[in-house]
């Protein structure tokens, strides 16, 4: 049957996106508004790698959504854009846990293929930096989430590796670990601790003018020119800096109120649209960890179950512990409890039963 192709007439006219990826949460922006002094201290870090010196190391941290990958992955592009000496390499260490996933991955970056079993992970370190030197290349190593390297057995061993690769290979090479943990560099053994002690840069929650500035950069690229209400970013702004300054909730709200107003045909995105889609958009915004929820170890899995299984209350502390405590002590649950709310999975929340002060815990999917 002959006619108007049914796409076209669904599309209508778009007069709201214009280049909707913009509003994506792995979109590389051109700049990074009131992350000025946080980029030239990375900047300063790893300057001295274009002309063939050692660079420094450096730890970011901070809330989710404040812009911490962005920031490393944009320093990257522009160095590697600037120099063709450093070989930037960007690893998220939910992907690559452990101390053999991450050489693998910066052989891979020198072109290297490694042998996948009957090598020892020490030969291989020496067989990546010697690569690495005999290239003249300088590796410039993020380390992504970081903190997701203690959950494996020598996961945290390839901090020392990378942090020493100086001292101990004469391999110039840097690493830019990131972690939302607050505490993970308290806990870093004190000789890596050291190495970062110069650089260890906390990222703070966006402020509503600074989200607000953010978000109209953004929204002039996404959006055709008076696609949105006046009224639309300073509202994302708001409501992102309720949930801890998190921008890339703001982009989600966004998103999806352009996506709503697309729709219905409407000629402008208003705050109707943000709040018809606030619920859908915030809970999106989670997804991400339930990726995450695959990546994690065989207890830390056990651990969400259990604690879905006891629904939206949650489970007390001491009942979760019982139902565990065939695979793991008191105080390594603990452990594993705290680290799972650090990255966002679980919240607890002290409460009195009775004469006694109890730790409930429940899933955060959102
Ligand atoms: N200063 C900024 N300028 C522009 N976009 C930003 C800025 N900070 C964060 N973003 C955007 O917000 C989202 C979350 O940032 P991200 O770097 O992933 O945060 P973090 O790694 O700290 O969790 C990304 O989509 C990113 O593009
Ligand atoms: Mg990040």
């Amino acid at each position: 049957m002959a006619g108007t192709n049914i796409f076209r007439t669904a599309r209508g006219e778009n007069k709201i996106f214009r280049e909707e990826n913009a509003l994506l949460p792995d979109y590389l922006p051109g700049e990074l508004p009131g992350r000025e002094h946080e980029l030239k201290e990375l900047v300063y870090c790893l300057q001295p790698a274009s002309e063939n010196r050692q660079p420094e190391h450096a730890l970011l941290y901070g809330p989710p959504g404040t812009g911490k990958t962005t920031c490393a992955r944009y320093v990257l592009k522009q160095l590697s854009e600037y120099s063709a000496r450093p070989l930037p390499i960007y690893i998220n260490c939910w992907e690559s846990p452990s101390r053999f996933s991450i050489l693998s991955e910066i052989a891979d970056a020198l072109g290297e293929m490694l042998p996948r079993r009957g090598i020892a992970a020490d030969e291989i370190l020496s067989r990546v930096f010697e690569i690495a030197k005999k290239d003249e290349r300088i590796p410039i190593v993020v380390l992504d989430e970081a903190d997701r390297l203690e959950a494996s057995a020598d996961g945290v061993q390839i901090l020392y590796d990378l942090c020493r690769a100086g001292e101990l290979h004469s391999l110039k090479t840097a690493v830019i670990a990131i972690t939302n943990d607050e505490e993970f560099h308290t806990r870093l053994d004190a000789r890596v601790r050291s190495s970062f002690v110069q650089h260890t840069h906390k990222f703070a929650p966006y402020s509503v003018p600074q989200l607000k500035e953010i978000l109209q950069q953004r929204a002039s690229k996404a959006f055709f020119e008076g696609a949105l209400d006046a009224e639309v970013v300073p509202l994302c702004a708001a409501v992102a800096v309720n949930r801890g300054g998190d921008a890339r909730v703001a982009f989600a709200l966004l998103r999806a109120a352009g996506k709503a107003a697309e729709r219905e045909n409407a000629a402008q995105v208003g705050v109707k649209h943000v709040r018809a889609t606030q619920e859908e958009a915030l809970a999106a915004s989670g997804s991400k960890v339930e990726r995450k929820l695959g990546t994690l170890d065989e207890l830390d899995q056990k651990i969400m179950a259990a604690v879905k299984g006891a629904g939206k209350d949650g489970i007390e502390s001491g009942k979760l512990y019982l139902s565990l405590k065939k695979m793991l002590g008191d105080r390594a649950l603990r452990q594993r409890i705290d680290r799972l709310e650090k990255t966002g999975m679980l919240e607890t929340e002290f409460v009195q039963i009775g004469q006694g002060r109890s730790r409930m815990i429940r899933l955060k999917l959102s």
